[in-house]
């Protein structure tokens, strides 16, 4: 059901993203400035109009945007107004939006600006730009360079004034992204950093690098991929690209067609954006593991980060994401496991069990719980093998963990004979410090009676 009325929906969705006509009045003195919403009919009077622009937020007015264009730096107009709170030696965040729901004001924007001021004394430069064509996504995507130039002539101005093109961060998002990918290719790729919050997908993926998104576009081009098969692109655009949960479906976003529009049509796609934020804020670490596949990460084949010489890319505003080593890879895949709900971060376990051999295939449950989080996960036993390996996420540390459970959950309607099991071991990864994996040995998971184990351990280093 979920794949066949999404095209519907997104078309509804489409409809309804509807943005924004610039104001025809710059507002003045100390009235604060906001992104524009537009009526149904406004916006089919305006639209053969693609006026596109810009709010100014920085430390000192977080709560009170600023109107900013080319003219604002320039003394005439310094003369009659403001001054403007630009600060040309600080580095400049570019934020591009890509969709705007239902008309109403995207509150995020300036949740994302806040957080960024928090993190860093810079400007931050919101883009508030109209799709101005047509209704029609295919039209809306034509439309994106034509965005992207105006934006390249207010950073040529802006360059004028000695902001130099590597101070510059865009921060992009869903069709955002390929927009700060156009400014980048209209600047050879000399613009400091692009970041994409779930880079659109629809009529990018088959496109030409010129046309999307692609690592030639800045100094450095990170991605957050969450919605990968449906809004989001689900091949690497960045020089890093971090795919959440698979990078396609995350948690605690509904999955079913009776769920809010929110829930069922954006939650996935919104996710990057949410743990962008979230790492912002800095409460905890959100690093990736390169790995060619997300089926080799579920499956432990990738654990550390040995290609960056053991130093884990993080998402987040540290530079290169924390790379050291040079030349940065390109289009590096990364892969983590999150949590459902902010701050997201999650800690990343390999399970290895070793089992008797089995004459039946069986299954098994495995449970980690500490107080009241609980992490499952089941395992399909064959009789071809007797190791088998999995990667599980845990909001905590593993020295904080209390107690693990192995559950026979074989088919109920044969008896499934109980499993012998030779060892199972638990280790945290990605993980400098190779801690020794927490093992428990020769146990009989029989059916109906589930069999547990309390880790007696303490957390701390020696
Ligand atoms: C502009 O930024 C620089 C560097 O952070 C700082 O030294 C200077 O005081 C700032 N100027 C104003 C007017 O705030
Ligand atoms: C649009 O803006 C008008 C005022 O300009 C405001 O009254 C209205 O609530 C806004 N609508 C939405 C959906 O934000
Ligand atoms: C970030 O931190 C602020 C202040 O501590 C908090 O209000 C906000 O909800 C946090 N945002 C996220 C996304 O964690």
């Amino acid at each position: 059901m979920r794949r066949e009325h999404r095209p519907v929906l997104l078309c509804v969705f489409t409809v309804f993203t509807v943005l924004v006509v610039g104001v025809e009045e710059r507002q003045r003195g100390d009235e604060c400035a906001d992104l524009n919403n537009v009526t149904w009919q406004e916006y089919r009077q305006h639209r053969f109009k693609l006026q596109v622009q810009y709010l100014l937020l920085t430390r000192r007015n977080m709560d009170c945007a600023q109107m900013f264009d080319q003219e604002s730096l320039s003394e005439t107009q310094q003369q009659q107004q403001q001054q403007p709170y630009f600060n040309v030696s600080r580095p400049t965040k570019v934020i591009v939006h890509g969709y705007r729901v239902m008309g109403s004001k995207p509150s995020w924007v300036k949740q994302l600006a806040r957080a960024l001021l928090r993190a860093q004394d810079v400007n931050v430069l919101v883009v508030d730009w109209v799709y101005g064509a047509s209704f029609a996504y295919n039209l809306v995507v034509e439309d994106y360079k034509e965005v992207a130039v105006q934006i390249s002539i207010l950073i040529n101005q802006l360059q004028q004034h000695e902001c130099k093109l590597e101070s510059f961060h865009f921060i992009g998002i869903s069709l955002g992204a390929h927009v700060a990918g156009f400014v980048g290719t209209l600047f050879d790729g000399k613009i400091g950093r692009i970041t994409a919050l779930d880079p659109a997908g629809p009529m990018f993926k088959g496109a030409d690098p010129f046309d999307r998104l692609d690592p030639s576009d800045a100094l450095f081009v990170d991605a957050i991929h969450t919605d990968s098969d449906y809004f989001g692109i689900s091949i690497p655009v960045g020089h890093v690209d971090f795919f959440l949960n698979g990078g396609k479906d995350q948690t605690g976003c509904a999955r079913s067609s009776f769920a809010s529009m929110y829930g069922y049509v954006i939650c996935d796609h919104m996710r990057a954006l949410h743990v962008y934020m979230s790492a912002l804020n800095g409460s905890c670490p959100m690093v990736g593991v390169p790995c060619s596949s997300y089926e080799d990460f579920l499956k432990g084949r990738c654990l550390d980060c040995g290609v960056f010489k053991g130093t884990c890319p993080t998402i987040g505003l540290s530079p290169n994401s924390g790379i050291v080593v040079s030349p940065v890879p390109r289009e590096q895949k990364l892969f983590l496991l999150t949590t459902s709900s902010p701050p997201f971060c999650s800690r990343h376990f390999l399970l290895q069990l070793e089992v008797s051999p089995l004459d039946k295939s069986a299954e098994v449950e495995a449970t980690l719980t500490t107080e009241s989080l609980r992490t499952e996960r089941r395992l399909r036993l064959r009789t071809d093998t007797t190791v088998y390996r999995t990667v599980l996420s845990h909001p905590v540390a593993l020295c904080e963990i209390d107690t693990i459970k192995l559950k026979n959950t074989g088919a109920r309607f044969y008896r499934q004979s109980e499993v012998h099991v030779r060892s199972v071991c638990l280790s945290e990864f990605p993980s400098l410090r190779r801690e020794k994996p927490l093992c428990v040995n020769n146990i009989h998971v029989r059916r109906g009676a589930p069999w547990s184990h309390d880790f007696v351990q303490v957390c701390g280093s020696f």
